[in-house]
């Protein structure tokens, strides 16, 4: 194997999803759909895409639905098999055939850093994928691919950043680029969630990572930063004091599918680029600004 290559990735999904609530009382916030699929199916996906072939979910209270999206569905398989809805048999199979995909559970709600650090002993010694559900990005090449074709040049951990509007950058962990070679940013800090004011920048980690198992030496620490969480922006700092930890701004458009807005938008624009669904939702909007227009005559 060529040992630049990225074969395993982290997804957690460990989250309570309150900005979904009551919605994710009973559902992870992670099987909530874009149309047709779940929000956590476009992200492996992307992994597979990018040629990753282990992936670890980390999960929590109440996930159990995710395993049985990513499962066999044996009685469900049967009855298209039978029904000869071999279109709807191919793509149930199709979720369980993805990837290698395992489980470990964060016990406790302790923040995304320890997220990632549950899943150390799955990652061993390798340099490893960290894509994170609330983000999706849609690209010629697989965001996590473009990363991980960068960390095959430098050989060190890149984070995926994006410029957003300044007056939502608190929402993000953030860099404070030191230089740049085009789309390749060296970095003197990584911030999260900084206040506006005290933002280094308007380039916003987008949720998409290639780290080398160095990371694991900080995340041990358990230390808390924004938001009383042990953050993995903090951690990512601390790497970057002993080693280079690039930040490279990736081609594609980034949907983000964390907040209700976001989600909202994200569902309409997928809709409008099915071909089964454009016309006639076209249709109905042009008929409810129409209506919604004359509300106010
Ligand atoms: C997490 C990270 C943050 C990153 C964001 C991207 O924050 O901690 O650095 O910018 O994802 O979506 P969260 O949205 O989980 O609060």
């Amino acid at each position: 194997m060529n040992r630049h290559q990225i074969k395993k990735a982290i997804i957690p999904a460990a989250g309570l999803g309150t900005r979904f609530l009551p919605a994710t009382k009973a559902m992870p916030k992670e099987m909530l759909p874009i149309v047709d699929k779940p929000t956590i199916q476009y992200i492996v996906e992307e992994a597979v895409e990018a040629g990753i072939e282990d992936i670890i979910i980390v999960t929590g209270k109440g996930k159990r639905a995710i395993e049985d999206h990513f499962d066999h569905a044996f009685e469900l398989e049967h009855l298209l098999l039978e029904k000869q809805k071999l279109e709807w048999l191919e793509m149930v199979r199709k979720s369980s055939k993805l990837a290698n995909i395992h489980y470990i559970r964060q016990k406790e709600p302790l923040g995304l850093g320890h997220a990632i650090w549950c899943a150390r002993k799955f990652i061993g010694e390798e340099p490893f994928a960290v894509l994170l559900g609330d983000d999706i990005v849609r690209a010629d090449q697989p965001c996590i691919k473009q990363l991980a074709d960068i960390f095959a040049q430098v050989n060190c951990s890149v984070v995926g950043v994006q410029e957003v509007p300044i007056d939502d950058i608190s929402r993000y962990g953030v860099i404070d680029p030191l230089d740049r070679e085009g789309s390749l940013y060296r970095v003197r800090t990584f911030v999260e969630k900084p206040p506006k004011e005290a933002a280094p920048s308007n380039l916003a980690i987008m949720g998409r990572y290639i780290l080398t198992a160095d990371i694991f030496d900080f995340l041990s620490r358990h230390e808390k930063g924004a938001g009383g969480e042990i953050q993995l922006t903090d951690a990512i700092q601390k790497l970057n004091e002993r080693q280079t930890v690039y930040a490279y701004r990736f081609e594609g458009k980034r949907y983000d599918v964390g907040d209700k807005l976001g989600f909202i938008t994200t569902t309409l624009e997928f809709a409008l680029d099915n071909q089964e669904l454009r016309a006639p939702l076209l249709h109905y909007l042009q008929q409810l600004l129409q209506a919604k227009k004359n509300v106010g005559k």
